[in-house]
């Protein structure tokens, strides 16, 4: 039986571990063909193994290294969703950096840094979908829950992200007589690595607290909703979702 998404390509910003190696999963089981972008080279054994589980889900997959602060590099990666699959249809960007830091103490060079990753990557990435998206396209970007709170210490990371709530609006209107959907997914604190560096005990159990059922956010609660947006939840644009168990709302 074809799938939702069958011969759809989708490209992956930050595929290939996490949350984003979950969704290449997700997207191949619909049938989609999936371009898996990576960034360290730490991370090139995760991207392999993705590629490896899209085949295995029986679709194909190419994985692309890339610094998405460069927009260089942004546009290579929706290069090779052309040169490999013809085209692209869902363009979603995992990509964040997070730091938990007084503003006191912080330093130019990590401004620079959490709103290069967090801000800048997150526009060109959506200004490329919307040149080389096809028609009837969905773009899904990656915000934060923390972006629906009042709290210390995330300056930069959840101010990095809130660009990302302005973007999504303009694009959604933007592109919308092309048919392309634009929205963020905005998660509560999530139980990947990427979470727990900059948390103590102490805070991992307050963050929990926060939530239905005394828990953490899945990357398994997330993915079914990014799959939703791309495909019969189209009707969505221009916003901002807040998947999280109640830990934040506005
Ligand atoms: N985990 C949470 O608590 C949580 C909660 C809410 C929202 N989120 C957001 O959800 C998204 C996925 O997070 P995750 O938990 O699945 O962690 P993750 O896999 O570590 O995702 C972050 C990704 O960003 C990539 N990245 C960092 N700098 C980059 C750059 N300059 N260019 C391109 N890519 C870059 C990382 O690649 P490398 O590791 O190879 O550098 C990594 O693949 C992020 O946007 C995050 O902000 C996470």
């Amino acid at each position: 039986m074809a799938g939702k998404l069958q011969d759809k390509v989708v490209v992956l910003g930050g595929g290939a571990k996490n949350l984003g190696a979950l969704l290449a999963t997700t997207f191949a089981n619909d049938g989609a063909k999936v371009v898996v972008h990576y960034h360290s080279d730490s991370s090139a054994d995760d991207a392999d193994k993705t590629v490896k589980a899209v085949q295995e889900a029986g679709s194909r997959a190419v994985a692309v290294q890339g610094d998405l602060t460069r927009v260089a590099d942004v546009r290579r990666l929706f290069d090779t969703a052309v040169d490999t699959f013809g085209g692209a249809d869902i363009a979603v960007n995992t990509t964040g950096m997070v730091l938990r830091k007084p503003i006191l103490e912080t330093t130019e060079e990590e401004y620079d840094r959490m709103f290069g990753v967090n801000a800048k990557a997150a526009y060109f990435f959506i200004q490329e979908a919307g040149r080389r998206l096809n028609d009837n396209g969905k773009i899904i970007s990656l915000g934060t829950s923390l972006l629906a709170a009042f709290t210390d210490g995330y300056s930069t990371y959840a101010g990095g992200k809130a660009p990302l709530e302005h973007f999504t609006r303009a694009a959604a209107k933007e592109f919308a007589d092309r048919g392309i959907s634009v929205n963020t997914v905005a998660p509560g604190p999530m139980d990947t690595p990427f979470f727990y560096p900059q948390e103590t005990p102490e805070r991992v159990e307050f963050h929990k607290s926060q939530a239905m059922g005394n828990q953490l956010t899945r990357i398994e609660d997330i993915a079914p909703i990014i799959e939703f947006l791309a495909t019969d939840g189209w009707w969505f644009t221009g916003q901002t979702m807040f998947p999280n168990g109640g830990y934040t709302t506005r």
